[in-house]
């Protein structure tokens, strides 16, 4: 199949056109390089041996995406493409909207001029607000989002749902990551965070190679098995498998949501101990208060996506974090030579 990846060049955008192309489908990718680098092509072409055929450009530039889908006999639609960081969200929550509402609704009328009603779009778990219960199941309530950054992927989602709510024709995946984190086996393509790392492993990692000097623990009073937060971390290459899944598994127009995570949850105290073993050496760290906004404990139902989609996450924490020692170690500065 032909599929259009909406920030193709991105974290998670660039794994999924791996696995894509490994599995013979054809990738055609749009990025603007605002959290990546063209680099990220010559990258895939290595992995791969294979091409993306690549516009560069932002998802909200309608002539742009028109020349994409009059040039391109597109099948599906994986979107990627929006800005993703928290904390950035709460000071510029217009640009947030901008990009992430604007950027799909524009998509989504392009896709619906061009007869392509098909669409996997990048969800988060953070659509659960402070999740109901756990494991998360993906009849739990959605809402209750805390900052932009989240209440953009809730919007997004009923966006999304209206639509097929009026249109039958359309086909809406809806894929829930937890926290991706890792980075491909051979180390050519990986998570290159602009400046000091909000997320738990990139931070760790840079810590693990001496660009930063120790890591900041939030909190070790949570009700969890140390006192420190619990997560569901995923391997980012079963994640981007789990999109490969959703497009050849289903096959029926419909709202489709999933849960991807592997079910387990660890501390960040034992994430930390995952990466000492990864790298070979201890890794400074110290307890500081909570982050506002965290929750103590957040882990997955992924039952569904296996039942449904035949899709379960393979790769355990030890492997995450080897594989994003791996990527740091050989990128130390990322894509940039
Ligand atoms: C965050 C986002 C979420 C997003 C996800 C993946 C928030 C509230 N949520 O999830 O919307 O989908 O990233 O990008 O930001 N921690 C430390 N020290 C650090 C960094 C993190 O102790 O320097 C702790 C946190 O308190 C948490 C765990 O590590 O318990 C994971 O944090 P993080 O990697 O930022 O992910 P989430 O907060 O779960």
């Amino acid at each position: 199949m032909k599929i259009l990846v909406s920030g193709g060049t991105g974290y998670i955008g660039s794994h999924t056109a791996v696995e894509l192309l490994e599995k013979g489908h054809e990738v055609v990718a749009v990025d603007n390089f605002s959290n990546s680098s063209p680099e990220v092509l010559n990258r895939i072409k290595r992995i791969t041996g294979k091409d993306v055929v690549f516009y560069e450009g932002d998802v909200r530039n309608r002539g742009l995406l028109n020349k994409v889908f009059d040039e391109n006999n597109i099948d599906w639609v994986i979107h990627f493409a929006g800005l993703k960081a928290v904390g950035e969200s709460c000071v510029k929550p217009l640009e947030y909207y901008d990009n992430n509402l604007y950027g799909t609704l524009v998509l989504l009328e392009t896709m619906r001029e061009h007869g392509c009603k098909k669409i996997v779009f990048s969800s988060s778990a953070t659509v659960y607000g402070n999740p109901e219960r756990l494991p998360v199941d993906e009849t739990c309530k959605t809402g209750g989002t805390t900052n932009p950054y989240g209440t953009s992927k809730y919007f997004q989602e009923i966006m999304l749902s209206d639509l097929y709510k009026a249109d039958n024709d359309w086909t809406v995946v809806l894929l829930r990551y937890f926290n991706p984190v890792g980075a491909h086996e051979s180390g050519l393509i990986g998570e290159n965070p602009k400046g000091i790392p909000n997320n738990l492993t990139p931070y760790v990692a840079k810590v693990a190679i001496g660009e930063l000097s120790e890591v900041s623990v939030f909190g070790n009073d949570y009700d969890t098995l140390d006192g420190t937060g619990v997560r569901d971390y995923i391997h980012v290459v079963d994640l981007a498998k789990g999109h490969v899944s959703a497009i050849e598994g289903i096959r029926n127009v419909g709202v489709y949501a999933y849960n991807l995570g592997t079910g387990n949850g660890y501390s960040v105290l034992q994430v930390i101990g995952a990466f000492e073993k990864a790298c070979g050496h201890p890794i400074p760290y110290k307890i500081v208060g909570r982050r506002d906004g965290d929750i103590a404990t957040c882990y997955a139902d992924a039952s569904k996506a296996e039942k449904e989609l035949g899709w379960r996450a393979d790769l355990n924490l030890d492997d995450m974090c080897a594989s994003l020692w791996n990527w740091q170690f050989k990128n130390p500065k990322g894509y940039d030579k």
